[in-house]
């Protein structure tokens, strides 16, 4: 199966056992970058391990001990496992070394395969049941993975705005969002493509004591009442509004924590700067978000996309390590590619 990677609006940061959110968070499904997974599967042998991993054909040390994890915390959930050996094999559509955070598209893509070995032997799951395992078992991977499943927007951790939402897993936001947020797009430019310092995991624990933990639950909580407003009524200026406040609040959290930790770079900064400046002058729509490193995702209705493109190459490339963006926009989630 192929399934997309996803961009936060209200992030998700802090989290307790086991892996549930500490505040509700909603994304953009994305479309281009994605992760292709598959698994053969066949009954396993007693001196047989549980699984092999490559990817892109080729064994890869380092992921065998995330899956390895992943694989122990999801056994209560898929006993099946238990008995057969996994052959997994991964490959991501965009570039490795371009910083891109891959766990949520590796995660929910792992998780739809091995969700859909159950289904293909249990005729009562219906597809809602699938779907939600589909993001439960994701989570368990990767919290942000949870919301990579369907689309445009998944919502994850509960909340009074919108009905359905659980901690446990991720729904798809139900109501039609308004036309000028059809086919967003994101353009992320790569500013450092080197591995992060900090893994989301150190991150979100950094949460647990911190001096500003309370407020940031109630802001998130009122942030995603803006945004939900923002989707139905097409408020774009909100939607800019919140969307620069939560990936500034992002890094302002982390560079307020013990020990304090800095992700983005100056480069960042400068190119949020000249955003805004574009943003006045051409009064294009256009925003900014962040994950937890320093590249930039630019989001913007698709109307306005040669003009962005002209401006990132004009003014932003020079600022992009090997002058790298991807360019990817809203998209459905993970679906099954055709086993031949
Ligand atoms: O899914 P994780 O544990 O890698 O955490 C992701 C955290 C952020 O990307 C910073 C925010 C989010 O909601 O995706």
């Amino acid at each position: 199966c192929e399934s997309p990677s996803n961009i936060a609006l209200i992030k998700y940061w802090g989290k307790y056992e086991p892996q549930l959110p500490i505040n509700p968070s909603i994304s953009f499904t994305l479309s281009n970058c994605r992760t292709k997974t598959s698994i053969d599967y066949s009954p396993r042998l007693k001196a047989q391990g549980k699984f092999v991993f490559l990817y892109d054909g080729k064994t890869k040390k380092s992921f065998e001990n995330k899956i390895k994890e992943f694989l122990d915390r999801i056994s209560s959930f898929c006993p099946y496992l238990e008995n057969l050996f996994l052959k997994i094999n991964s490959k991501n559509t965009f570039p490795h070394s371009s910083g891109i955070a891959s766990s949520a598209s590796a995660f929910s893509s792992l998780a739809f395969c091995i969700v859909s070995i159950e289904k293909s032997y249990n005729e009562r799951m219906t597809e809602q049941i699938f779907f939600n395992k589909v993001s439960f078992i994701a989570r368990l991977g990767s919290g942000s993975a949870s919301r990579s499943i369907s689309g445009p927007s998944m919502i994850w951790g509960e909340n009074e705005f919108h009905s359905g939402c659980s901690n446990f897993f991720a729904i798809n936001y139900n109501k039609q969002l308004h036309k000028s947020f059809k086919n967003y797009q994101n353009t992320i430019l790569i500013i450092d493509n080197k591995i992060k310092k900090l893994s989301s995991s150190l991150g979100h624990k950094k949460m647990t004591n911190h001096p500003f933990l309370n407020d940031r639950k109630n802001q998130a909580k009122k942030n995603l009442k803006i945004i939900l407003n923002a989707f139905s009524i097409g408020d774009l200026e909100a939607f800019i509004k919140v969307v620069e406040q939560e990936a500034m609040t992002l890094h302002a959290l982390m560079m307020s924590s013990d020990p304090p930790t800095v992700l983005i770079k100056s480069k960042t900064l400068q190119v949020i700067e000249l955003l805004k400046k574009f943003r006045e002058k051409e009064k294009v729509p256009v925003c900014f978000t962040l994950d937890a490193g320093p590249n930039v995702h630019i989001l913007y209705p698709e109307k306005y996309k040669l003009q962005v493109i002209k401006f990132i190459k004009e003014k932003l490339v020079y600022y992009c390590q090997n002058e790298l963006f991807i360019e990817d926009m809203v998209g459905l989630g993970t679906k099954l590619l055709d086993s031949n």
